[in-house]
């Protein structure tokens, strides 16, 4: 399947109740091709009213990462756990984000990246392991199935508690690192 098609699977979906207070599905942005996935928590207001993920405070923040380490947002991926906003930016519900995972398994089968970074203890439960405690974890890289996995702290915890972002900087610096050394290797 294509990602195009994906997508409007994804934008038609009822399998939970989430499509009826959110107004965009936030599917993902990015380069189809990228080495790099990035995956956050759940779109909040501004990504509901876009479409594209992280474009609001915590996602300017990230931004300013990407660059600092010299990686371009048009040449990674950059997609969520759930695809819809739950109201008032609530955590995701465990039935919500089990109905939504399919399509983000679908998309990193296509988009089939070396690296996925989860931005966040949410992503990093779901995708890493249940026992991934982001405070002890972050930075740390993962091998499974060919693909590295890692995650850093969520642009919004930098928000709430800047004394991370020492840490998150050196993880994005690993990251940008590693990414092309397996580039040297693919
Ligand atoms: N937080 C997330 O986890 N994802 C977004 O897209 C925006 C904020």
């Amino acid at each position: 399947m294509e990602l195009s098609e994906l997508q409007k699977k994804c934008e038609e979906c009822r399998a939970c109740e989430l499509w009826r207070t959110r107004t965009n599905v936030v599917f993902g942005t990015g380069d189809p091709d990228a080495d790099i996935m990035f995956i956050g928590e759940a779109p909040g207001e501004k990504e509901d009213l876009s479409g594209i993920p992280f474009v609001g405070r915590a996602g300017q923040l990230f931004d300013r990462y990407l660059e600092a380490v010299g990686l371009d947002r048009g040449k990674v991926y950059i997609a969520n756990t759930i695809k819809c906003r739950p109201p008032k930016n609530r955590d995701p519900d465990p039935e919500e984000q089990a109905a939504c995972l399919g399509f983000l398994r679908e998309q990193t089968r296509i988009i089939d990246p070396k690296m996925i970074v989860c931005l966040g203890r949410i992503a990093a439960y779901r995708i890493i392991s249940p026992d991934f405690k982001i405070s002890r974890d972050h930075g740390v890289f993962y091998e499974r199935k060919g693909k590295i996995l890692t995650a850093v702290y969520h642009p919004s915890a930098l928000l709430r508690d800047p004394r991370k972002k020492d840490d998150m900087l050196a993880d994005m610096m690993n990251i940008k690192k590693k990414a092309d050394e397996l580039k040297g290797i693919s």
